[in-house]
C-alpha cells in the first residue's frame, strides 16, 4: 500500500473552540477536525491511505452495510503522557480482535501496521485534541463497513477503513461514580455460534431495546445473561463484568465464545494476579451473584472496558426484584486496580507489560 495522502482541512476549529470544547466532552459527542480513511476492493487490496478532514461519507443507498449489517469496529484511548507526548494502550490487541471480527463477518483482513498506522496519523494530525491528563482522554474509533453496491447477500467485494476521535470524560452521564444494572430476562445479546465475541455494530443494535427497558427502570446499563439456560451471567451491553469475593478471589465470565474479549478485562486480569488476587475465569450464575450479594461473601462488583474503564455496580434490579452490592460504593479492590491501570495508560507508572506505544 502507498503511503498516506494528507488533505489540508479549510477550516480547522479554533483553539477558543477547541479549548471551550475540551472543557467537559461527555462520551462521544465532540469530535476532532480529521478522520482517516483507508479503501479496500477486490483485486486491489487495501489502497488510497488518507488522511482528511472529517466529513459525512456519501453512500450509494444500496450499500451493503445499509441492508445487511456487514460492518465492525474498535475502541481504543490516546492518552496524554506527562511529557506532553500521547500514548495509546495496547493497540496492537485492538487491531488483532478486529481482524477477528473481520474474519467473522467475512470481511478483508487488516495488516495489523495499517491498523495502528492510522491511529498514529490521526493522533499526531489531532494531537491538541487530546485532553490533559486530569480532563480525559481521546477515543479513538476504527470501523470498517462494505460499501458495494449490491442487494445479493453475500459478502462484499469492496469496504472502507474508518478512524474517527472523540476527547471524552466519562461513560456514564453524570460522571457517576457507581452504576445501577438491569438483567435482562427476555432478550439475549448473543447465542453460542452467534457473533457475540466479536465487536460488530449488530451485537450492539440488539442491545438498545433491552437497554432501553433498563432506563425506564431507572438502571444505566443491562445485563445479558446466556442464550441457552438464561442464568449464566455473560456480559453488559457494552463492557464486561468482575465480581469480587470476600475472600480476594474475582471471578468473571469465561470466554465461552459469547462473550466479547475485552482488552481491558484481559489485562486487569493480568494486574489482578500480579496483585496477590485468585482470578478465575468460569461461570457465575444469577442466583449465585444475588445469594453471594445477600451474604456478603460478594464485596463488590464492577463493569470493566475501554470507555468505562472500571465502574462500579452499585444495584442490580430486574422483572424479579433487585439487591444491592456491599455499601453501594466504591470498593477497595476497584479503586486499586482503576489507579493500577490508569497509571500505566497515563505514563505514570513503569510499564512492565509493554502495554504503552507512544503515538506522538
Ligand atoms: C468501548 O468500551 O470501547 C466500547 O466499545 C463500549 C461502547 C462505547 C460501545
Amino acid at each position: 500500500m502507498n503511503a498516506f495522502s494528507t488533505l489540508p482541512h479549510t477550516s480547522p476549529t479554533s483553539d477558543a473552540d477547541r479549548i471551550a470544547l475540551l472543557a467537559d466532552p461527555g462520551f462521544g459527542r465532540v469530535f476532532t477536525d480529521h478522520m482517516v480513511t483507508v479503501r479496500y476492493s477486490e483485486g486491489r487490496g487495501w489502497h488510497d491511505p488518507t488522511l482528511g478532514l472529517r466529513r459525512p461519507i456519501a453512500l450509494d443507498p444500496a450499500a451493503a452495510v445499509l441492508h445487511y449489517a456487514q460492518e465492525i469496529f474498535e475502541g481504543l484511548k490516546a492518552y496524554r503522557l506527562p511529557d506532553g507526548g500521547v500514548g495509546s494502550f495496547r493497540p496492537d490487541a485492538n487491531a488483532r480482535r478486529f481482524n477477528q471480527s473481520a474474519l467473522r463477518l467475512a470481511m478483508p483482513q487488516m495488516p495489523e501496521d495499517t491498523f495502528v498506522e492510522s491511529i498514529r496519523q490521526l493522533v499526531i494530525k489531532d494531537r491538541d485534541w487530546v485532553p490533559l491528563a486530569d480532563k480525559g482522554s481521546l477515543y479513538l474509533r476504527p470501523f470498517m463497513f462494505a460499501d458495494e453496491a449490491f442487494l445479493g447477500v453475500r459478502p462484499a467485494q469492496s469496504y472502507l477503513f474508518c478512524v474517527i476521535a472523540s476527547p471524552v470524560g466519562g461513560y456514564f452521564k453524570g460522571g457517576k461514580e457507581a452504576v445501577t444494572l438491569w438483567v435482562s430476562h427476555d432478550y439475549v445479546r448473543a447465542v453460542p455460534g452467534g457473533t457475540g465475541a466479536v465487536k460488530c455494530g449488530g451485537n450492539y443494535a440488539a442491545s438498545l431495546q433491552p437497554q432501553l427497558e433498563g432506563m425506564a427502570e431507572g438502571c444505566d446499563q443491562v445485563l445479558f445473561l446466556d442464550a441457552v439456560e438464561r442464568r449464566w451471567i455473560e456480559e453488559l451491553g457494552g463492557m464486561n463484568i468482575m465480581f469480587v469475593m470476600r475472600d480476594g478471589r474475582i471471578i468473571t465470565p469465561p470466554l465461552n465464545g459469547s462473550i466479547l474479549p475485552g482488552v481491558t478485562r484481559d489485562s486487569l486480569i493480568q494486574l489482578a494476579t500480579e496483585a496477590g488476587h485468585r482470578v478465575l475465569e468460569q461461570p457465575y450464575s444469577i442466583e449465585e451473584w444475588e445469594a453471594d450479594a445477600r451474604s456478603g461473601a460478594l464485596r463488590e462488583c464492577f463493569a470493566c472496558g475501554t470507555a468505562a474503564i472500571i465502574t462500579p455496580i452499585a444495584e442490580v434490579k430486574s422483572k424479579h426484584g433487585g439487591f444491592v452490592i456491599g455499601n453501594g460504593s466504591t470498593g477497595d479492590v476497584a479503586r486499586k486496580l482503576k489507579e493500577n491501570l490508569i497509571n500505566i495508560q497515563y505514563g505514570r507508572a513503569t510499564d512492565k507489560h509493554g502495554w504503552l506505544t507512544r503515538l506522538a
